[in-house]
């Protein structure tokens, strides 16, 4: 199994929007059975809480499924357990480089727009005060897109 981690600062809003949108991406290209798919936050103030209502209404409307994603806070062995660790912004790539002091796991950690090139931004921006969920999902979309490519590319699926 491949696994993939997303990961962002409250695990309502960016992270599990990717989760699900990479989610149906994988599904719909029959690789559930080799690729897994996991969000979580750097903070721990909405553990248990489903996604957010922007981030659920976006989902809805695309009819991308989200149940049973409630946020979570990453653990030092997720660091261990995943094979790609995707960060929303350069905070969260910074949050998750503070896990790993060593750098043993630099190789695996990543920014999710690394793999949508033709992005003219690097990180996705958190819409928590800002309301802006149709770009997060643009963005998010791109991303996964590109993220998937690298993966089967990588892996010769
Ligand atoms: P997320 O958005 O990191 O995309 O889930 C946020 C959610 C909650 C908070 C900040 C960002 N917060 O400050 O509670």
């Amino acid at each position: 199994m491949i696994r993939v981690l997303f990961v962002c600062l409250g695990n309502i809003c960016r992270s599990p929007m990717a989760e699900a949108v990479f989610r149906k991406m994988v599904e719909d290209e029959g690789l559930s059975g080799k690729i897994s798919v996991d969000s979580a936050g750097l903070g721990g103030w909405h553990v248990g809480e489903p996604p957010h209502r922007g981030t659920r209404r976006v989902l809805e409307g695309r009819g991308i499924r989200y149940d049973g994603i409630t946020a979570r806070q990453i653990a030092r062995g997720d660091l261990e357990r995943f094979d790609y660790i995707v960060a929303m912004d350069e905070d969260n790539l910074a949050g998750l480089r503070r896990l790993d002091p060593q750098g043993a796991h630099r190789h695996k950690i990543s920014l999710l727009l690394d793999y949508a090139p033709e992005s003219d931004v690097r990180e996705v921006p958190d819409p928590y005060f800002t309301g802006r969920f149709e770009e997060v999902y643009r963005l998010v979309e791109a991303g996964c897109r590109g993220l998937l490519e690298h993966i089967r590319h990588e892996h010769r699926l």
